[in-house]
C-alpha cells in the first residue's frame, strides 16, 4: 500500500515525501516538473536512502493517472499539485482554475473509481480572505478571496465538502497552511521559485546572497506593532510532519472530513523577519519601504490549538531555524 503524492517534487511535497519515507511508508510521486525538477527526486532518495516510484505525468491526464492506480496499490492521496503564485494567478485565471480545479477533480474521480477514498488537501490561510478575528480559528468565515489562486483553494474545499456529503465513506483532511519557509536540514531540498520571488523569505535570501539588490517592504503604515505586515511563518518540516499526523488521524478515525490550521500561532512582521534573518545568518539585508502591495492584509496568524488537540501536532522549529535553514539551502545550492 502506498501514498500517492501528486506534485511530490515541489517545495512542500518533497519535504513531506522525506517525512513519509522516514516513517517507513511507501510513496508514489507524480509530477510534470512544471515548477520543480528531477533533481529533487534524487535529493529525496539521497536524504532517505530509499527508492521512490515516480511517474512524469500531468495529474490532469486521466488515462495516465489511471495507469498509476492500476500499477500501484494506492491507499491515500496527498495533493500537492497546483499552481501557487498569487500575482501570476491574477494574470492567468484560466490556467489557474483549469490546473488546480480540473486537476483536483480528475484526481478525485480516479480515486473514486479505484475505491481510494483517503484524501489530504493542501489548502491555505488565504481561504479566510480578510479574517474575522485574530488568531484565526478553523470555524472563522471563509470567502472573500482576493485572487484566483486563493479562490481555487476555496472552491476545492467546497468540492471536498460536497463529495463528503454525497458519500460519507470518504476520509478527507483539509490542511490550511500559513506561510511555509525553511528547508530540510540537509540543504538538499528547498524552495525554488521561478524568476523573481513574490514571497518574503525567498526574496530576503536572494538579497542576502547578492542576487537581488534590496528588499522592498510593502508598507509600514499597517495597524501592527511596527507598521509592517504580520504573518505566521512555519518551518516546512513542521508542516510536512503535520501531514503525517493528518494521515494517522484519518486512518484511526475512519470516515470524516476534518479541517486544520497548520501554523505556529505566532505572528512576525516583515521587519522582525529581516532582523531575525540578519541575526541568524550574519548577513545584511538592505531594504527600503515602498507602498503597500494590493490585496495584502495587515495581520494573519493561526490559532493552532485544534491541530494540537486532535492531531497531537505542534510546530517545534524556531524562527532562527527557519532563517538558518532557508539560507543553508541557497548556500548549499551555490557551492
Ligand atoms: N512582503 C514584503 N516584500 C516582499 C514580499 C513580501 O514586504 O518582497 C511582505 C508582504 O507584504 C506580507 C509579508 O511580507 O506582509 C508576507 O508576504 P508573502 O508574499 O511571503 O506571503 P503572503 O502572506 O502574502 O501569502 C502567503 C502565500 C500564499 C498564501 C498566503 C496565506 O504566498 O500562497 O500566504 O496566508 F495564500
Amino acid at each position: 500500500m502506498a501514498i500517492l503524492l501528486p506534485g511530490g517534487a515541489g517545495f512542500i511535497g518533497s519535504h513531506t515525501a522525506v517525512e513519509l519515507l522516514e516513517e517507513g511508508k511507501d510513496i508514489v510521486i507524480i509530477d510534470n516538473f512544471s515548477n520543480s525538477s528531477p533533481k529533487v527526486l534524487e535529493a529525496i532518495q539521497k536524504i532517505t536512502g530509499k527508492k521512490i516510484t515516480f511517474y512524469e505525468i500531468d495529474y490532469q491526464n486521466k488515462k495516465e493517472l489511471e495507469k498509476v492506480f492500476k500499477e500501484n496499490k494506492i491507499e491515500a492521496v496527498m495533493n500537492f499539485a497546483g499552481f501557487k503564485a498569487v500575482g501570476e494567478s491574477i494574470q492567468k485565471p484560466i490556467e489557474y482554475y483549469t490546473n488546480n480545479i480540473s486537476g483536483a477533480l480528475t484526481l478525485l474521480d480516479v480515486m473514486k473509481k479505484y475505491d481510494c477514498k483517503k484524501f489530504i488537501f493542501s489548502s491555505s490561510a488565504t481561504v479566510y480572505g480578510t479574517p474575522q478575528k485574530m488568531p484565526i480559528t478553523e470555524d472563522c468565515k471563509t470567502g472573500g478571496t482576493t485572487n484566483p489562486y486563493g479562490t481555487t483553494k476555496l472552491f476545492i474545499e467546497q468540492i471536498l465538502k460536497d463529495i463528503y456529503t454525497s458519500d460519507p465513506t470518504w476520509d478527507i483532511c483539509i490542511l490550511r497552511y500559513f506561510n511555509p519557509v525553511g528547508s530540510h536540514k540537509s540543504g538538499l531540498i528547498g524552495e525554488e521559485p521561478q524568476g523573481i520571488p513574490n514571497n518574503l523569505m525567498p526574496y530576503i535570501v536572494r538579497v542576502a546572497n547578492g542576487q537581488l539588490k534590496e528588499l522592498s517592504v510593502f508598507g509600514n503604515d499597517y495597524n501592527t506593532p511596527d507598521g509592517t505586515g504580520v504573518r505566521d511563518y512555519i518551518h516546512v518540516v513542521d508542516l510536512a510532519k503535520g501531514h503525517i499526523k493528518a494521515l494517522e488521524k484519518i486512518d484511526k478515525e475512519k470516515k470524516g472530513l476534518y479541517i486544520y490550521n497548520l501554523g505556529t500561532g505566532t505572528g512576525y512582521s516583515v521587519l522582525d523577519m529581516v532582523k531575525a534573518f540578519e541575526k541568524a545568518t550574519n548577513k545584511k539585508v538592505p531594504y527600503k519601504i515602498v507602498p503597500r502591495r494590493a490585496g495584502d492584509i495587515a495581520t494573519c496568524y493561526a490559532e493552532p490549538k485544534k491541530a494540537k488537540q486532535e492531531l497531537g501536532w505542534k510546530a517545534t522549529k524556531t524562527l532562527e531555524d527557519m532563517c538558518k535553514d532557508s539560507w543553508n539551502y541557497i548556500v548549499n545550492k551555490t557551492l
